[in-house]
Formats: C-alpha cells, sequence, structure tokens
C-alpha cells in the first residue's frame, strides 16, 4: 500500500524501509528496555516517530529512551504541555519529546517549531504518523500494536496490567539506510537480551 499508516508500518511514497523489525514485547518493563537499547542507536538529529492507540506504550517506550539518553526526566505523557525538552545530564544530545495527539493538522506542527534546533537533539514525536515526517528527510517509525491473547500473563516478569506488545520498527531514508545493519536492528536476534 502506498501512503503512510495504511497497513500500520508506513510506506512513504512506496519506499522500502531501509531497517525493519517486529518484537513481541511482554511486558511494560520490557518496553523501557527496548527504549534503553535503542537509545544506544540514536544520534543527534534523529527523529523518532512512534504510533499506536491510546494506551499501548508509547510514552512508556519514551522513558526508557530517556534512560537510555541520560537525559533529565521525567517523562510523563504530556497533558496540556504539547512538547517537552529533557536536557542531557552526562553530554550527548537532549531529548525533545513532543505529543502531536491534540494536534490536528500540519500547520499546528510548524507551530510548535519542532525542527527549530532538532539537529542537536534526538526527537520522539508520538502519533505523528502522517504529520510530522516531512520534518526530517530520515526517521524511525515505531508501531505499537495491543494484543491481549498473546503470551505476556505467563512471563517471569509481568507485573498486573502487563499485557504483549507488537513492536514495528521501521527506518526510513538515508540515515537508516547507513545504519542499516540488520544485526543491530533489523533482526530479532538483537533483541533476545531484552
Ligand atoms: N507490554 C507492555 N508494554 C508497554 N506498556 C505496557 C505493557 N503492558 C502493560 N503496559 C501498560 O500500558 C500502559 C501504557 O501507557 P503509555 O505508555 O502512557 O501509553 P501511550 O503513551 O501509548 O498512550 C502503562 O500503564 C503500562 O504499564
Ligand atoms: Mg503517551
Amino acid at each position: 500500500m502506498a501512503g503512510p499508516g495504511a497497513d500500520g508500518a508506513g510506506s512513504p511514497a512506496g519506499q522500502a524501509a531501509a531497517v525493519h523489525g517486529e518484537i513481541m514485547v511482554a511486558t511494560a518493563a520490557r518496553m523501557k528496555a527496548l527504549g534503553e537499547h535503542l537509545a544506544a542507536l540514536l544520534r543527534p538529529g534523529d527523529l523518532v516517530v512512534l504510533t499506536g492507540p491510546l494506551g499501548a506504550g508509547k510514552t512508556t517506550l519514551v522513558q526508557g529512551i530517556a534512560a537510555g539518553l541520560r537525559v533529565r526526566g521525567p517523562v510523563t505523557s504530556p497533558t496540556f504541555v504539547i512538547a517537552r525538552i529533557h536536557p542531557a545530564l552526562q553530554g550527548g544530545p537532549a531529548l525533545v519529546h513532543a505529543d502531536a495527539f491534540r494536534l490536528g493538522s500540519r500547520a499546528e506542527i510548524d507551530d510548535l517549531d519542532l525542527d527549530a534546533d532538532t539537529d542537536d537533539c534526538v526527537t520522539v514525536v508520538e502519533w505523528g504518523e502522517g504529520l510530522v515526517e516531512e520534518l526530517a528527510p530520515s526517521y524511525l517509525q515505531i508501531t505499537i500494536a495491543m494484543n491481549r491473547r498473546g503470551p505476556g500473563g505467563t512471563d517471569s516478569v509481568a507485573e498486573p496490567g502487563d499485557e504483549p506488545r507488537t513492536v514495528v520498527i521501521a527506518g526510513w531514508g538515508e540515515r537508516w539506510a547507513e545504519a542499516a545493519d540488520p544485526a543491530r536492528l533489523g533482526r530479532t536476534g538483537a533483541w533476545d537480551a531484552l
């Protein structure tokens, strides 16, 4: 399917993703661990677009990314604030965490000036599919799907309320073509430690 979002994974202009992976994440703790793992791959200027329904675990994943980047927290679901900057505590890029859930149009996204100094930051946008991709020539798209019938309840680290999620990761554009080391991102073996 052409056009982002048609199949939940996105495919701008029919382009093939440079990197692609799909994993099952059984618990919220593992979603944070996935974020920490991802943070090691992120560089200043990177854009990460998170999509998935309310309660899917987007903010939970951002909490892990923030821990991995060692930026100042806490990372919470923005309610009145649409975007927050979390400065680095130990060098490295700051994290810009934006929630596009309340934004209805490209014009409103532009008003955020998200592209002002994002060259120096890692920018993570929740629910931004179809809205923010054009801000960057390359981006990492992460789609979280809820799957209540999965095996999460038997997981040894599961807490009450933990339910498995299916996470699809796709890297678009030159940045992720260069980073396309499938052993690091695309191949599920990279996530065995989670
Ligand atoms: N496998 C899982 N991954 C992520 N979160 C999970 C998982 N299982 C249960 N949860 C819970 O689901 C909720 C996700 O909330 P949140 O991260 O704010 O979602 P979103 O930002 O997508 O709306 C949290 O309460 C979290 O503890
Ligand atoms: Mg959220």
